[in-house]
């Protein structure tokens, strides 16, 4: 794979005229739906796993973009619960692998650049030593102030969601809440704050800009209810083809957006057209 497409760090650092003055509009948190290894593969007609491994290379170069623009919040889909339920036992395997691999081989780069890295997702269901090497990257970064890169394993949003749910009535049953009080406090307004506060996601913003690899327009099953009033960008590009340059393109396109969450916006209101005597 040729990596002088990718784009050094220090020509996306806040220095970049691309950026100067428009800091303020900059995303607080991205999320990525990496998608499209295995027809980067099947185009140059290598095997799938070589797209999931070249995949994982063009990772850490986003990774470190982000960092260098000192984006906060970095969350990228890596493996969901459906691909772990319906792809082959090797082509799971083999991804395991890779996370396994890529943790070990970037830890030292994530602390060079204040990456702190998290996970997301049903991640107990993991196999056992892959679970252990990601305690162990989440614990070797943990110190760092930078972005942080949460990496969204055996997720699935609807699971998230059920889950959520879950732990809320648990505490509300562990408070002593009647059924009646709890029906209640889900009408309430503040209902959508109380169920965030259980997703995996309690702890972060919502993404203000969600980007999709590989040209497809679906969420499959990616943060639905984080991404409520996200920015969606989708580019052509396959997931190993994605590069940092490609990030800040998607970063302007954002500053691009108006963002109206519901509202009116900045667009000034329509004047009522002059009356227009009626010809008699
Ligand atoms: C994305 O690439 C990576 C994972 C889902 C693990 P795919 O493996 O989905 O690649 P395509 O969509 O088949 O090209
Ligand atoms: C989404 O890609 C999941 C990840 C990128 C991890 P998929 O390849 O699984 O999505 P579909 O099946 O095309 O919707
Ligand atoms: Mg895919």
């Amino acid at each position: 794979m040729d990596h002088m497409t990718l784009v050094p760090p220090e020509k996306t650092s806040q220095t970049d005229p691309r950026f100067r003055g428009e800091l303020s509009s900059l995303p607080n948190h991205i999320a990525i739906i990496m998608d499209g290894n295995g027809r980067w593969a099947g185009r140059r007609s290598l095997q799938r796993f070589l797209g999931h491994s070249q995949g994982a290379e063009v990772v850490q170069y986003v990774v470190e973009t982000a960092s260098r623009i000192e984006l906060p919040w970095l969350t990228l889909y890596a493996f969901s619960i459906e691909n772990r339920l319906r792809r082959p036992q090797e082509e799971v395997g083999f991804l395991m692998k890779l996370l396994h691999l890529y943790l070990v081989k970037n830890v030292k780069r994530m602390n060079d650049n204040n990456v702190r890295i998290a996970y997301i997702g049903r991640t107990h269901e993991l196999p056992p030593d892959v679970q252990e090497t990601m305690a162990w990257a989440a614990d070797a970064t943990a110190k760092n102030t930078g972005t942080t890169l949460t990496l969204a394993l055996n997720y699935g949003s609807r699971v998230e969601i059920l889950d959520a749910m879950r732990s809320l009535l648990r505490h509300e049953l562990a408070a002593g809440k009647t059924a009646e009080q709890i029906a209640d406090r889900l009408a309430s307004e503040a209902a959508d704050g109380h169920l965030s506060r259980q997703m995996y996601t309690a702890h972060m913003p919502d993404p203000d800009l969600l980007i999709r690899t590989s040209g497809e327009f679906r969420i499959s099953n990616f943060l639905l209810w984080q991404i409520a009033y996200a920015e969606i960008f989708v580019t052509e590009k396959m997931w190993p083809d994605f590069t940092g340059l490609n990030l800040i393109e998607a970063i302007a396109e954002y500053q691009r957006r108006e963002r109206r969450f519901g509202g009116l916006g900045s667009a000034p209101e329509p004047q009522p057209a002059e009356a227009t005597p009626i010809p008699v």
